[in-house]
């Protein structure tokens, strides 16, 4: 039988995606309301947000969406978004920091962080920081971060942390990659030192789902993978979702880190995924969250 099939059904329980308009977020969206879940749909694009939720009534009228602006690229966006969710709801049971940007060309957030940086970590980092607290009061909650394959060419380098020494957009993806893997431990490693029993942190990778993600890769690059490998190697975004379900109401521990079980975790099955040894380095762990939270301006745990 399919895996998701056999997770359990969702009704009673709320949950926010980031970016669900498009891609992983909207599939993960789709199923999780497919299981009765109630899903705040966190974007950037109320229009297209507003479309997305409109084609998922379509296929699931009875699904209980509702949609809330964040830019996860502005640290004051991702504030007015918790204050938004915290008038409407007083529980949380699973957060996806799923949003994410890849490969664009240099660019600063209004904070002044590389963007992927910024988006991809820091803003998930300050979202999760300001729905602690909700999250840790509500029973058998989840945190859920989306990592990727390519954490494993990912490196931390603190005196360079926004890129501006030397910006190549696919080490800036992967450092940003690795550093949502590392946040998703070292958040695991926090919440049980504080004695938070009923939330745990978990992570998963899609391998490679054919998303709108590869928007800023260059045409050309783009068309010659789409015609020669790309079939063999890359999944459909509902598939790449699924390591995201079993991360967000799978049985799993705190830690925990899924993706598809195939050759090379690109594509199949989801499942437990593996990680490099830099990703449990408790020291720079600490050390980013440290720095983390200096950069959001908020601390936690
Ligand atoms: N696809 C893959 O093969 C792959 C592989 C490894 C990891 N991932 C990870 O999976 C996650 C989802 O990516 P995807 O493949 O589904 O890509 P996608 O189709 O491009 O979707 C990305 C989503 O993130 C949103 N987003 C981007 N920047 C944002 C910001 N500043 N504030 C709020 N929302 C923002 C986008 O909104 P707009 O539509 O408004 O731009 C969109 O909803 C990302 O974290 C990515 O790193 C994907």
């Amino acid at each position: 039988m399919e895996i998701i099939n056999s997770l359990p059904q969702q009704t009673g329980r709320t949950f926010i995606v980031t970016g669900a308009n498009t891609g992983l977020g909207y599939e993960t969206t789709m199923m999780l309301a497919k299981k009765g879940a109630k899903v705040i749909m966190a974007c950037r694009n109320m229009s297209k947000a507003n479309a997305a939720k409109a084609n998922i009534l379509k296929e699931v009228p009875k699904a209980d969406l509702d949609v809330l602006e964040i830019d996860l690229s502005s640290l004051k966006s991702v504030r007015s978004f918790v204050k938004a969710y915290q008038a409407k709801y007083d529980k949380l049971d699973v957060l996806v920091n799923n949003a994410g940007v890849m490969m664009p060309p240099y660019s600063k957030t209004e904070d002044g962080f590389e963007l992927q940086f910024g988006a991809n970590y820091l803003g998930h980092f300050l979202l999760t920081g300001l729905l602690l607290q909700t999250i840790t009061k509500t029973p058998n909650s989840r945190i859920v971060t989306l990592s990727s394959l390519v954490h494993k060419n990912g490196k931390i380098n603190f005196a360079d942390l926004q890129s501006e020494k030397k910006y190549s957009a696919s080490e800036a993806y992967a450092k940003s990659k690795l550093a949502c893997l590392m946040f998703t431990r070292e958040l695991q490693r926090r919440l049980e030192k504080a004695g938070h029993q009923q939330t745990i942190s978990t992570a998963s990778h899609p391998g490679i789902a054919t998303t709108e993600l590869s928007r800023h890769m260059p045409k050309l690059v783009y068309n010659v993978l789409r015609y020669t490998i790309a079939p063999f190697l890359t999944h459909a975004p509902i598939e790449g979702a699924k390591p995201t379900m079993l991360a967000a109401i799978g049985e799993a521990k705190g830690g925990d880190y899924f993706g598809p079980t195939g050759f090379n975790e690109f594509k199949g099955k989801p499942g437990k995924a593996t990680s490099t040894p830099l990703s449990n380095d408790e020291a720079i762990a600490n050390q980013l969250w440290e720095v983390s939270e200096k950069l959001v301006g908020l601390n936690y745990l």
